[in-house]
């Protein structure tokens, strides 16, 4: 009997999600969360066949370096910046990701962050259970948020997830502006009732900021001091994509000099450290990056991450057609080779 190819999974994962990769694999999954270097990432992928990784590793050309055994790198996550796609594809090696499973997650999130950021949910929960509210005299004018429904949302970055934001902004009665590198189409507008507007425009309309544009080079602070300096005072901002699209620390400056109401982020430069200055404000919503982190989702996210292994590696019913690969073209290369 042959032995089965390997399989490193550098997250825990759900336990069935495991068994049936074990089907076909040789598992061998870390049981604890642990930030792998680049060193440990380079020895353990060099050891192994295919790879399923989380988006805190970053699988570049020189942690491939020398690795002429990998040939599937699945990520659990849509967002892939931490995978350089063209070093993979270089080396002949797939790379898959798990888009459409979080959009609806990802934008039931995206409403909580606008909810509790715009209507002070946290701070006043966090005075509530300090003790504060006996005695307190609480005033009628206390606690005042601003309203979200009637107010004018603006999306930068109208793919799937800005969409889904979009569609739930009917119900509370919203004007929904969007900034896209292309425009929608009509039909798509008028299903999420979004107008395209120039960037500038979005800034100086939106009530709710919402960003959902993938980080790329070009991407990095996209939201800095001067953009923030265009935005209403009474605006929040909520960031579910990626950490680095706003500058954070210009971000904690704008916040704390009344320049912006409010924010709510799930994302953040250089994550799992937070800047200090928006740890200590109290007009901003923090969470470590869990838009995702439903239980259906976060179980489909593993399930499409380890049915591209299964698919790309020849097994299973769907062998040789992964469902999400981010450059198919390897495997043709994968085809003529074996010719
Ligand atoms: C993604 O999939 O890119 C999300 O950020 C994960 O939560």
């Amino acid at each position: 009997m042959t032995a089965k190819p390997k399989v490193w999974v550098s997250r825990p994962l759900f336990p069935d999600v495991l068994a049936r990769l074990s089907e076909h694999f040789d598992v061998e999954a870390e049981a604890v969360e642990h930030r792998h270097t680049p060193d440990e990432l380079k020895r353990k992928l060099a050891g192994v066949d295919a790879a399923v990784v989380g988006l805190a590793d970053r699988v570049d050309a020189a942690v491939l370096e020398g690795n002429h055994r990998l040939k599937v790198v699945a990520n659990l996550g849509v967002g892939f910046n931490n995978l350089d796609v063209d070093a993979l594809t270089r080396a002949g090696i797939l790379a898959s990701n798990t888009p459409e499973v979080l959009t609806e997650s990802v934008a039931d999130f995206a409403w909580a962050l606008m909810l509790a950021a715009g209507r002070r949910v946290n701070a006043a929960e966090r005075w509530l259970r300090a003790g504060h509210w006996p005695g307190s005299h609480m005033r009628f004018d206390d606690w005042l948020g601003g309203d979200i429904h009637g107010r004018t949302l603006g999306i930068l970055g109208m793919g799937r997830i800005g969409q889904g934001i979009a569609r739930r902004a009917f119900g509370f009665d919203m004007r929904v502006l969007y900034h896209n590198r292309s425009r929608l189409p009509e039909t798509v507008e008028r299903e999420c009732h979004a107008t395209l507007v120039s960037k500038d425009e979005l800034l100086r309309q939106a009530d709710f900021l919402v960003l959902v544009l993938p980080f790329t080079p070009e991407n990095r602070h996209v939201i800095g001091a001067p953009e923030l300096a265009r935005m209403k005072r009474s605006a929040v901002l909520v960031n579910v994509a990626r950490g680095g699209i706003v500058d954070d620390a210009a971000l904690a400056v704008a916040l704390r000099e009344g320049h912006l109401a409010a924010a709510g982020l799930d994302v953040f430069e250089g994550e799992p450290s937070v800047h200090p200055d928006l740890m200590s404000l109290e007009n901003v919503v923090l969470s470590p990056h869990i838009a995702s982190a439903s239980e259906e989702t976060r179980r489909a996210m593993a399930d499409l991450a380890i049915d591209n292994v299964i698919a790309a590696m020849g097994f299973g019913e769907s062998a040789g057609k992964p469902p999400t690969p981010l450059n198919p073209a390897v495997m043709n290369r994968w085809a003529a080779s074996k010719a």
